[in-house]
C-alpha cells in the first residue's frame, strides 16, 4: 500500500506541475458512500487504467473475500482501500486521485460524504472547476445534495453535474431520471453556474461512465467521461499580484527575503511592490526558489522575494504591486458555512485567518440564514452545524481582503474557536463594509491619565462572576461602600438593573448572554476611560466572553472575581424565587440548572460565597484596587 501511495502522490505531483493547464480538469465528487461514490471513482480509475497490477491482484482477492459483487470486482473496495491513506495521515481531509482520458488529465478531490464533513467539501471545492453531485436514482435529491450545490456555487465552482446513479435499480426508467434532473435544474438555476448537467449512470455496471449504455436509448447526452472531457475549466482570474508573506528568511547571509506562495497575479524581477499595511514600496531584486533564481513567478509558485531595500514586513503582511494596491478593511459582509456543533453566536470573538493574516473577529450581525432546500432567507439568532448564513464580520484590525467573487485568495477565510482551536466556519466575503473606513477615532484632549490624576486614583474594573444568588451583588455593593468611603469614584453595573434599560432587548439564550456581556464590557471600558472604578455583577457564564471582557478592558486593569457558591446554597437562598420557578419548568434556561455555567479556571480572586465572610473579600479587593497598576498583570492569583 505504501508503495502504491508513493506512486500515486508522485504521479499527482507530475499532474499538478503540468504546464498544459488546459489539459487539466479539477473536479470534486459529493455524495455519500450509499450513493455509490466509491464505486464510481473506483470505476473511473479502473477504466482509465490507473490501477496498478499489484493493486489489481489485491483487489481481485479482496473482492472475492469481502466484496458484495460475487466474483466480479467490487470497485468500492478499491477506493475504500485507498482511503487507508487517510488513516495513515497522508491526506487528512480530502483524498486527491488522478486519472486521464484520451483527451485530458483529471484531479478528483474525493471528500467524505457525511453531513459533518461539509468542511472538507468546502476545502476541495475552492480549487475545483466542476462538482459532481451523486444521487441514488431511487431516492433522488436530498438536502445534502442541495447544500453541496449551494456551497459549490459559493466557492465559485462553475460547472455542476448531477450524476444519477444506480439507474439499474430503477430499470433505467427515463421518467425517473427526468424528474430528478428537472428538479435539480430548477433548484440550481438561480445559483449562477456556467453549466448545469445531469447524466443517468450505473457506476456498478459501467453504464454511461466511459461507454454509452445500451439500456438508456432515450438519453442523448454525453457519457460521464465525455462530459468531463468537454468542461471548460476557465475561471475568472484576478490579475493583481497577491503575495501573502509566510515568513521572513535570509536566502543569503545578510540579505533578507520574504517567502510565501504567490496567491494571484505575477511578479517579476524589477517590479515595484508595496507592503499593503505600511504602504512602503521597493523593487524586486531577485526571485529565489528551491531550484534557483527565476525571472518571474506566478500564482501557485512558492518563492522568496528579495527586495532592493529593507522593508518592514512580516508573517501576515501582504505584498502587492506598487501601482495596483489591494483594499484593506476591518469589516465586511460574508457568507458563512458553519461547520461545528457548537453554535455560532453574534458578539463572541473568534480567530479569523485570511491568507496568512490572523486576527480576532466577531460576528456583529447574523443577517439571515439560507434554507438550502428553498433558498429562502430566514431570520436566525445563532448558527447551527451546516447552516449557511449571511453575516457582518468585524475584525480587530484591518486586513487585506476583497470580495470572493473578485479574489479567491483574499475573499476566503476561516473562523477558529479561541479555546478549542477547532475550525468552526468557512467564510466568503461578499463585500467590504464602507462604515469601516468612514469612522475614525477622535483624539480627545482630556485623557484617562488626566482624569486619574484629578481623581487621585487609578481606574479599574472589578468583574464579579458566579451563579444567580451566589452573592455577587452583595459583594459588589459592600466593595463600593468601602471604596466610596476611601474617596474613590465608583459605579456598579448590575445584571438585574442593566437588563431593565440598555439591555432590555436581551433574554437568557446563549446568544443573548454573549451580547449582554459584550455590551457590558464595552460600557465598562468607557467608564474606565472616564476614570472610574467600575464594579460589574453579571453571571457572565462563559469563559470566552469573560476573556473577551479582559481583552477589551486590558488585563492590567481587570480583576476577575469568581464568587464560588455551590448551586445547592444558591438554590436554598433563592431570593428571587427563580430556582423554584425553574424547577417547576417555568424558566427554560436557568443558569446552573438547564443553562451552563463555566467556572473560571484562573480568576484573579476566588471568593467563597457560602461562608459569608464579606469583610475579608472587601478588604482584599480594596487593597488591590488601591495599589498602583502593574503593567504585567503579575498580581494574578491562580487557584
Ligand atoms: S448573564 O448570564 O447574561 O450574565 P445577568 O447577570 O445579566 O445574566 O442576569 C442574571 C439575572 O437575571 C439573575 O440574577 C436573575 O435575577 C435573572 N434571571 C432571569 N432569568 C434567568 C435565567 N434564565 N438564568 C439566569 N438568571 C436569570
Amino acid at each position: 500500500m505504501a508503495h502504491d501511495t508513493q506512486q500515486q502522490s508522485a504521479g499527482l505531483d507530475a499532474v499538478l506541475r503540468s504546464q498544459a493547464a488546459q489539459d487539466l480538469l479539477r473536479f470534486i465528487t459529493c455524495g455519500s458512500v450509499d450513493d455509490g461514490k466509491s464505486t464510481l471513482i473506483g470505476r473511473l480509475l479502473w477504466e482509465s487504467k490507473q490501477v496498478f497490477d499489484d493493486q489489481l491482484d489485491a483487489l481481485q482477492r479482496a473482492s472475492r473475500r469481502f466484496g458484495t459483487q460475487g466474483d466480479a470486482i467490487d470497485f468500492a473496495l478499491l477506493v475504500d482501500g485507498l482511503a487507508a491513506e487517510r488513516e495513515q495521515g497522508i491526506t487528512i481531509d480530502v483524498a486527491y486521485r488522478y486519472f486521464a482520458s484520451a483527451r485530458r488529465r483529471f484531479i478528483v478531490a474525493d471528500t467524505p460524504g457525511h453531513e459533518q464533513y461539509t468542511r472538507n467539501m468546502a476545502t476541495a471545492a475552492s480549487t475545483a472547476d466542476c462538482a459532481l453531485l451523486l444521487v441514488d436514482a431511487r431516492s433522488g435529491l436530498r438536502t445534502q445534495t442541495r447544500r453541496h450545490a449551494f456551497i459549490a456555487s459559493l466557492l465559485g465552482v462553475r460547472h455542476v453535474l448531477l450524476v444519477v446513479n444506480k439507474m439499474d435499480l430503477v430499470d433505467f426508467d427515463a421518467a425517473r431520471f427526468e424528474s430528478i434532473r428537472d428538479a435539480f435544474a430548477g433548484f440550481a438555476a438561480p445559483l449562477g453556474f456556467a453549466g448545469i448537467g445531469a447524466i443517468p449512470v450505473s457506476a456498478l455496471h459501467g453504464d454511461n461512465v466511459t461507454r454509452r449504455s445500451a439500456h438508456t436509448a432515450w438519453y442523448h447526452g454525453p457519457t460521464l467521461v465525455g462530459y468531463l472531457d468537454g468542461v471548460d475549466p476557465r475561471r475568472a482570474v484576478d490579475s493583481r499580484l497577491v503575495f501573502p508573506v509566510q515568513w521572513v528568511n535570509r536566502p543569503r547571509a545578510g540579505a533578507r527575503g520574504w517567502s510565501g506562495t504567490v496567491a494571484g497575479g505575477q511578479v517579476a524581477v524589477g517590479d515595484r511592490v508595496r507592503v499593503c499595511a505600511s504602504g512602503q514600496t521597493a523593487e524586486v531584486a531577485e526571485i529565489v526558489t528551491m531550484d534557483g533564481a527565476l525571472p518571474r513567478a506566478g500564482a501557485g509558485d512558492a518563492v522568496t522575494l528579495r527586495l532592493d531595500r529593507p522593508l518592514d514586513a512580516s508573517r501576515g503582511d501582504v505584498i502587492a504591486a506598487a501601482d495596483d494596491p489591494l483594499d484593506m478593511s476591518d469589516q465586511f459582509e460574508a457568507t458563512l458555512v458553519w461547520m461545528h456543533a457548537d453554535a455560532g453566536l453574534a458578539g463572541r470573538s473568534y480567530e479569523l485567518k485570511l491568507a496568512t493574516q490572523w486576527t480576532t473577529a466577531s460576528l456583529t450581525a447574523i443577517k439571515h440564514r439560507i434554507d438550502v432546500n428553498t433558498l429562502a432567507h430566514e431570520p436566525a439568532r445563532q448558527l447551527q452545524l451546516n447552516d449557511i448564513a449571511v453575516c457582518n464580520v468585524a475584525c480587530s484590525r484591518p486586513l487585506v481582503c476583497d470580495a470572493y467573487a473578485r479574489s479567491t485568495a483574499l475573499g476566503a477565510f476561516i473562523l477558529v474557536d479561541r479555546y478549542s482551536h477547532a475550525t468552526v466556519a468557512a467564510g466568503m466575503i461578499r463585500h467590504n463594509l464602507r462604515r469601516a473606513s468612514n469612522v475614525h477615532r477622535q483624539a480627545l484632549e482630556i485623557t484617562r491619565d488626566a482624569r486619574e490624576r484629578l481623581n487621585g486614583h487609578a481606574s479599574r474594573v472589578v468583574w464579579f462572576t458566579g451563579l444567580s444568588g451566589s452573592g455577587k451583588s452583595t459583594l459588589a455593593n459592600a466593595l463600593e461602600v468601602e471604596l466610596h468611603r476611601r474617596g474613590m469614584r465608583t459605579y456598579i453595573l448590575d445584571g438585574d438593573n442593566v437588563r431593565q434599560g440598555l439591555n432590555r432587548d436581551l433574554g437568557f439564550t446563549d446568544a443573548d448572554r454573549v451580547e449582554n456581556i459584550r455590551r457590558i464590557a464595552e460600557v465598562a471600558r468607557l467608564m474606565l476611560d472616564a476614570g472610574l472604578v467600575v464594579i460589574t455583577a453579571f453571571i457572565s457564564p462563559f469563559e470566552r466572553e469573560r476573556a473577551m471582557a479582559r481583552e477589551i478592558i486590558g488585563a492590567d486593569r481587570f480583576i476577575e472575581v469568581y464568587v464560588d457558591t455551590p448551586l445547592a446554597v444558591c438554590e436554598q437562598r433563592d431570593a428571587k424565587g427563580l430556582y423554584r420557578k425553574a424547577r417547576a419548568g417555568q424558566i427554560p434556561n436557568m443558569t446552573g440548572l438547564n443553562s451552563p455555567y463555566e467556572a473560571p479556571l484562573c480568576a484573579d480572586l476566588v471568593a467563597d460565597g457560602a461562608s459569608g465572610d464579606i469583610a475579608a473579600v472587601v478588604a482584599e479587593l480594596s487593597a488591590r484596587v488601591s495599589a498602583p497598576v502593574a503593567t504585567d498583570a503579575s498580581n494574578r492569583n491562580f487557584v
